[in-house]
């Protein structure tokens, strides 16, 4: 594996030096399913650039949350994704598992993509910040200003054509406002041309069961934008747990 990430790093140097600041993916038309995979060849490509930029991360110091980590929580899923979801930070089982959404506020995540009709593996999960924040309290600015290059170039390089971000950590600072959560989700923002539909985090959903349905209806709209059925469900029924 490693002799690949070398190949893919010296390829992403060559365009480096020749001043392309994008790699010239070709975004072909989708393929059989739209949502799931959309230009089939290059997903080994993003696959490498997202394991260089993951090496980059290793032993990243950029900011105090790393003296706390056990793990740094890069993301995962499918490089070529369609859909990527952005929560916050890890919480403790993320940080012990090196692994983004596996917790209880991850079981409700992983519910409401199957309702979807997907699985994890279909999509992308990363998250702002990727040191657990101590005592799961709020990142703060100046980790998220650090941290945020790594979440852009996944995105960049994932190039998902719909961006779901979970709370309000990740949906303020993608879409940089101070809009509450409550106010942003719902409707479509853009970041980078790409359609960004803010939601409520899983974790307060687990507090606040009675709101599940929006995130369900926010979810619904996430579908249509990717062209992809509706699944049936009874009226009013959320991401169950
Ligand atoms: N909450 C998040 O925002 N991210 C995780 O990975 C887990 C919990």
């Amino acid at each position: 594996m490693s002799g690949v990430l070398d190949d893919i790093k010296t390829v992403l140097g060559f365009y480096e030096a020749l001043g392309i600041e994008r790699i010239p993916f070709e975004i072909s038309a989708p393929a059989l399913n739209p949502t799931v995979k959309k230009g089939g060849h290059t997903a080994k490509v993003k696959a490498g650039a997202l394991g260089a930029l993951k090496e980059e991360m290793d032993e990243c110091t950029g900011c105090k949350l790393s003296s706390g980590r056990k793990s740094i929580v890069f993301g995962e899923g499918n490089p070529d994704a369609s859909l990527m979801f952005i929560g916050e930070g890890p919480g403790k089982e993320e940080d012990i598992e090196a692994r983004p959404f596996v917790g209880e506020a991850g079981q409700l995540l992983t519910s409401l993509i199957a309702k979807m009709g997907l699985k994890r593996e279909d999509v992308y999960i990363g998250n702002i910040v990727k040191c657990r924040p101590p005592g799961n309290r709020d990142p703060e600015e100046e980790e998220i200003a650090a941290c945020l290059p790594f979440i852009k170039r996944q995105i960049e390089i994932i190039s998902p054509r719909v961006i779901m971000t979970l709370g309000r950590i990740s949906s303020q600072t993608l879409i940089s406002t101070r809009i509450p959560i409550s106010r942003l989700r719902g409707s479509f923002y853009a970041y980078e041309g790409i359609p960004v539909m803010p939601t409520f985090h899983p974790a307060y959903l687990l507090r606040n069961r009675k709101d599940k349905h929006l995130v369900w209806a926010d979810a619904l709209k996430v579908l249509e934008k990717l062209g992809m059925p509706l699944p049936p469900l009874k009226p009013g029924r959320g991401p169950s747990k």
